[in-house]
C-alpha cells in the first residue's frame, strides 16, 4: 500500500528558505500582492515573483494554477513552484492545487510556504490524496515520496485527522484496484480481519454460519465459485456502551462475471471492482479507527465472487433469503442485490441501527442515468439523506438522489415467487434500489449509494490518479462527524 506522505506543519521559518533542498512551493495571491513569505522569497530570488506578477500575461492566470520556475537563482532548491491561491480560497479549489503539487513532488519532498492561507489543511490533504499509486503488481515500483513541510501562518492544523482519512482513502482503494486472483474472498477477509490491530473487532461468518442464519440468496450468488462466501462484521465501538450504532453494508463481490447470465468480454476485467461498497465501508472503518471518532459504527459486507459453472445458480431458481422472502432468480447478473438483501437483514436483526447506509457497485444503468460524476442516492428519510448530500458536498464527492415509488417496485413482482431480481431496463437503478428497500425496516432511516459510475475511473481526477477513487469514505467519516458523534 502507498504510505500516505510524510506531513509536518509549521511556522514560516524565513531563514530557512534559502537553503531547502529539493522543491520549494510559494504561494502567490492571484491579484499580485506579496505575503511577507513572497517578499523574501522573491528578495532571494532577485525580483522573481515580481517579474511574473509584472508580467504580460500575469492578470489572465487563475487561481489554482502552478507556474513552475525551475533552478531558481538564489535558491538552493532544483525548482519554485509558484501556487495561484487567494488567502480564502475553498476547499474544493484547495484540495485540488494540492493535487497539482502532489504531482510535481519527488524524492526529495517538498517545502510548501502557504504564508497567511486559511485553510492550508486542505491544500495539504489534496496533495495527500494525489500522492498515492498501486504499485503492487508491477515488478518497478514507484519512487517513494519525500517529506511536505507546510510553513503557514496557521500551523495548528490535526495532522492525524489528515493522516486518518488519507489511509483510510488508500485502503479502499487498493481493495478496489487489486485484481480478483490476489484479492480472492479468502484474502479480503484476510485483509479485513488485519483492522483487528486499530481495535476494530472483527468476526468472520462462514458459510456454515451463512447457512444457520438462511441466507440463502448471498449464498447463492457465491455457489459458482471455488471460492468461499462470507460476511465479515466490522465493529468500532467509539461511542457510549448501548448506544446503536450507524451501520455501513458494503457489497463485496470480488468478481462479477454475470453467472450464467454471461456478461460480454468487453471490459469484464472492469468487475475486478465489484467489490467497491465492501471496499469503500472498510476504508472508512478504517479512517474512523485511526481517528478514534466518538461513535458506534459497525461495517457488515458481503463477500462473493459470481462465477458460472456446474454448482452455480440458475436463471429461474428460486432462493429463500434470510428474512423468508422468496426470490425468482431471472438474472444471475443481478447479483449485488442478493448479496446486500441478506447482510442488510442481519444488519437490522443484530444490531438494530441508528440509521443504515448500504453502498455497492449496483447497476449499470445508474451510469447511464448519473455518468461519472455522481452516485445515484436512494433514500427512506428526507433528513438522513440530506444530511448525507451536505456531507458529499462539503467533501467535493459528487451524489445525487433519485426518485423511488410503488410503479418502479411493482416491476419486482413475480408469478412464482414473493418477487424477482429484476424488472425491465427502465429506471434499472431505481428498480433495484425498490428491491432492497423491501429489506428496510419501517423504522430503520436508510440511504443505498450506487457507485457503480464512481468508484473506479479510466481517467486521473484532481486527487486521484486513473483507477479506484476512494469515493464516499470522506463523506461517510464526515457523516459520522457532524451527525453521529457526540
Ligand atoms: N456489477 C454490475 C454493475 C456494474 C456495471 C458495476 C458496470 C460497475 C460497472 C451488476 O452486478 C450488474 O451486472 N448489474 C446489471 C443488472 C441487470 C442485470 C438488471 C446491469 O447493470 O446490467
Ligand atoms: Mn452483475
Ligand atoms: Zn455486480
Amino acid at each position: 500500500m502507498t504510505d500516505p506522505l510524510a506531513l509536518t506543519f509549521a511556522e514560516t521559518d524565513l531563514d530557512a528558505i534559502a537553503a531547502q533542498k529539493g522543491r520549494i512551493a510559494v504561494v502567490l495571491d492571484p491579484d499580485g500582492g506579496l505575503s511577507v513569505v513572497a517578499r523574501r522569497v522573491n528578495k532571494l530570488t532577485r525580483g522573481a515573483l515580481t517579474r511574473l506578477t509584472e508580467a504580460a500575461g500575469f492578470a489572465d492566470k487563475k487561481a489554482g494554477e502552478v507556474i513552475t520556475l525551475a533552478w531558481p537563482q538564489g535558491l538552493a532548491a532544483e525548482a519554485l513552484d509558484v501556487v495561484l491561491l487567494p488567502r480564502r480560497a475553498e476547499t474544493a479549489l484547495l484540495r485540488k492545487t494540492g493535487g497539482k503539487l502532489a504531482k510535481l513532488l519527488g524524492a526529495d519532498g517538498m517545502l510548501v510556504l502557504a504564508g497567511n492561507l486559511n485553510l492550508p489543511g486542505e491544500l495539504a490533504l489534496g496533495m495527500m490524496l494525489r500522492a498515492y499509486a498501486y504499485d503492487a503488481q508491477k515488478t518497478e515500483k514507484a519512487t517513494p515520496n519525500g517529506p511536505v513541510q507546510v510553513m503557514c501562518a496557521r500551523p495548528d492544523v490535526d495532522v492525524a485527522a489528515l493522516q486518518a482519512i488519507a489511509s483510510g482513502v488508500f485502503f479502499t482503494r487498493d481493495l478496489i484496484n487489486a485484481p480478483a486472483n490476489v484479492l480472492t474472498t479468502t484474502r479480503f477477509a484476510d485483509q479485513l480481519a488485519e483492522l483487528s490491530h486499530l481495535g476494530i473487532e472483527i468476526e468472520v461468518l462462514s458459510e456454515d454460519r451463512l447457512r444457520d442464519l438462511g441466507m440463502g440468496a448471498l449464498l447463492a450468488v457465491g455457489q459458482g465459485s471455488d471460492s468461499p462466501s462470507s460476511v465479515v462484521v466490522m465493529q468500532w465501538r467509539g461511542g457510549t456502551g448501548d448506544d446503536a450504532p450507524l451501520a455501513l453494508v458494503g457489497k463485496g463481490v470480488v468478481f462479477d462475471t454475470g453467472g450464467i447470465s454471461l456478461k460480454g468480454a468487453a471490459g469484464m476485467e472492469d468487475m475486478t471492482m465489484d467489490m467497491g461498497g465492501a471496499g469503500t465501508v472498510a476504508g472508512t472503518m478504517k479512517a474512523l479507527a485511526l481517528r478514534k471518532a466518538a461513535a458506534n459504527v459497525v461495517g457488515l459486507v458481503g463477500i462473493v465472487e459470481n462465477m458460472p459453472s456446474g454448482s452455480a445458480v440458475r436463471p429461474g431458481d428460486v432462493v429463500t433469503t434470510m428474512k423468508g422472502d422468496t426470490v425468482e432468480v431471472i438474472n444471475t447478473d443481478a447479483e449485488g442485490r442478493l448479496v446486500l438483501c441478506d447482510v442488510m437483514w442481519y444488519a437490522q436483526e443484530r444490531f438494530h441501527p441508528k440509521a443504515m447506509i448500504d453502498l455497492a457497485t449496483l447497476t449499470g444503468a445508474c451510469i447511464v442515468a448519473l455518468g461519472h460524476e455522481n452516485a445515484g442516492v436512494f433514500s427512506n428519510s428526507d433528513p438522513l439523506c440530506n444530511a448525507f448530500l451536505k456531507a458529499a458536498t462539503a467533501e467535493g464527492e459528487g451524489a445525487w438522489r433519485l426518485p423511488m415509488g410503488q410503479g418502479y417496485d411493482d416491476a419486482l413482482k413475480s408469478r412464482i415467487a414473493d418477487m424477482k431480481n429484476v424488472g425491465g431496463r427502465p429506471g434499472g437503478a431505481i428498480v433495484a434500489a425498490q428491491y432492497l428497500r423491501r429489506f428496510v425496516r419501517d423504522e430503520t432511516p436508510w440511504i443505498h449509494l450506487d457507485i457503480a459510475g464512481v468508484a473506479s475511473l479510466k481517467g486521473e481526477t484532481a486527487t486521484a490518479p486513473a483507477g479506484a477513487t476512494g469515493w464516499g469514505v470522506m463523506a461517510l467519516n464526515r457523516l459520522v462527524k457532524d451527525g453521529f458523534e457526540g
